[in-house]
């Protein structure tokens, strides 16, 4: 018997509306948002011994964005998300769950994904991130694919936003160089229309994990290395920038004919390739290996760096703002990094049925109010919780002692 089926013909969405399973998980919006602040070549080599040549011989890149005091990972993954619903004429409300990929939330906990949740006024959503470095996008598409297909969920929002500047040891020339900062998000919504995410291939070797590593909470003993006790530094990325480049190139190639062969197609048959934006001449290699033209690859890295989970999704905004995408045509993605984690997927993109139109007026006002409603909900919700708490400030010590000594009583092995 196919339980999967008959569990899905029962499922509910989190709003408790009884549905039935979708067969497709279409991308139907898109948003991208990168801080204004520009640091060039220039501006790094005045921080570290190195050159404008040099970098953009060897990685393709000639500035990045860096977020000022005021932004971080959620408020530049808001105004993505912001966009992405817009484009798809979603409002907050209709959204059943949130993932944002990242290595750079504000907390281990809250999620940026639930602080986006919480400021777009997504009440009837479930948030979390998802930890998989520059490949947590992909993985992230794919899980929500998943919950579509499942028939719990039919409106996704995922997202891939990063700070990586910082993470970044500004003293070290082989990585500051790299990373840059910016958010980008998609919607995933359920179609019965043929198409959307086709395939999916997620791997990781977690035998390469001193590789590529930010150290946090916790960090100690890997393998018998002492994390901070060899030079590394806490909160700070550490990379052996050779083998990555090394394992960057074979996975690529691997991945996306595997990604390929799972959605039933020929590497020639996709249009384009959105990959991870790490180094220009990774893509040029990868091209190489695979046989195939490098400007099948849609690349930006010369304007943004790498912006670890958040470079793939603001990779596909602007080749759909250059017009390089077109309904049915098949697209892939692929994505590597720390862990090390690898993961490609083919896309077959909306055809007009699926692809929305311009946003009503009447829900473009509907997503204003929801946002203002937000703020005021959580200005509310805190002061009325910090008015809560002084009340019980002020009641006797004595007697709350008293009911507490009561409550051991009454229940001594709370
Ligand atoms: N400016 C000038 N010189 C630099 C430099 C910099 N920013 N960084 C390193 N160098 C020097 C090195 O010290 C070395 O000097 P030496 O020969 O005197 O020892 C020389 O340049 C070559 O270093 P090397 O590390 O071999 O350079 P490379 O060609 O491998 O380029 C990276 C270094 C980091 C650009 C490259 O390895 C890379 O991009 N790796 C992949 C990183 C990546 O994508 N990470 C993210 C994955 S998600």
């Amino acid at each position: 018997m196919d339980t999967t089926n008959t569990a899905a013909q029962h499922a509910r969405t989190t709003t408790g509306a009884r549905m039935t399973p979708a067969q497709y998980a279409h991308i139907v919006g898109w948003g991208m948002a990168v801080p204004e602040t520009v640091m060039t070549n220039d501006d790094i080599s005045a921080i570290v011994e190195t050159s404008d040549e040099w970098i953009q011989a060897r990685t393709g890149i000639r500035e990045r964005r860096i977020a000022s005091a005021s932004e971080s990972t959620a408020t530049l993954g808001l105004k993505a998300a912001q966009r992405a619903l817009e484009v798809a004429d979603v409002l907050p409300a209709e959204l059943d769950l949130i993932i944002c990929a990242t290595s750079t939330p504000e907390h281990i906990f809250p999620s940026a994904a639930s602080l986006i949740q919480s400021w777009l006024g997504a009440n009837n959503a479930g948030a979390f991130d998802l930890s998989a470095a520059c490949s947590g996008f992909v993985y992230g598409v794919h899980m929500a694919a998943q919950a579509i297909r499942s028939g719990s969920t039919r409106t996704v929002l995922v997202l891939g936003a990063e700070t990586m500047s910082r993470v970044m040891d500004w003293n070290d020339r082989s990585t500051c160089i790299l990373f840059g900062d910016g958010a980008g998000a998609v919607v995933l919504k359920a179609s019965d229309v043929e198409g959307g995410v086709l395939s999916a291939v997620l791997r990781s070797d977690g035998t390469g994990g001193d590789l590529l590593g930010i150290p946090s909470v916790g960090s100690h003993d890997i393998d018998g290395v002492t994390e901070i006790s060899n030079g590394h530094k806490f909160g700070k990325m550490h990379m052996n920038g050779g083998e990555v480049f090394k394992f960057a190139t074979r996975v690529i190639a691997d991945s996306l004919t595997q990604a390929a062969q799972q959605a039933g197609i020929a590497l020639a048959d996709v249009k384009l390739i959105v990959p991870h934006q790490a180094n220009a001449r990774i893509l040029h290699s990868a091209a190489r290996s695979l046989k195939i033209s490098e400007s099948l690859f849609m690349t930006n890295i010369d304007r943004y760096g790498n912006t670890s989970a958040a470079s793939i999704p603001i990779a596909l905004c602007e080749a759909i703002q250059q017009g390089r995408i077109q309904a049915n045509d098949y697209i892939a993605f692929v994505g590597f990094g720390g862990g090390l984690t690898w993961a490609s997927m083919v896309v077959q993109w909306g055809s007009p049925e699926v692809t929305p139109g311009s946003p009503s007026f009447i829900n473009r006002q509907r997503r204003q109010l929801s946002y203002r409603l937000a703020a005021w909900r959580r200005a509310l919700l805190r002061a009325s919780r910090s008015i809560g708490s002084s009340f019980i400030r002020l009641r006797p010590t004595q007697g709350r002692m008293d009911r507490l000594k009561h409550k051991a009583e009454r229940y001594p092995f709370d």
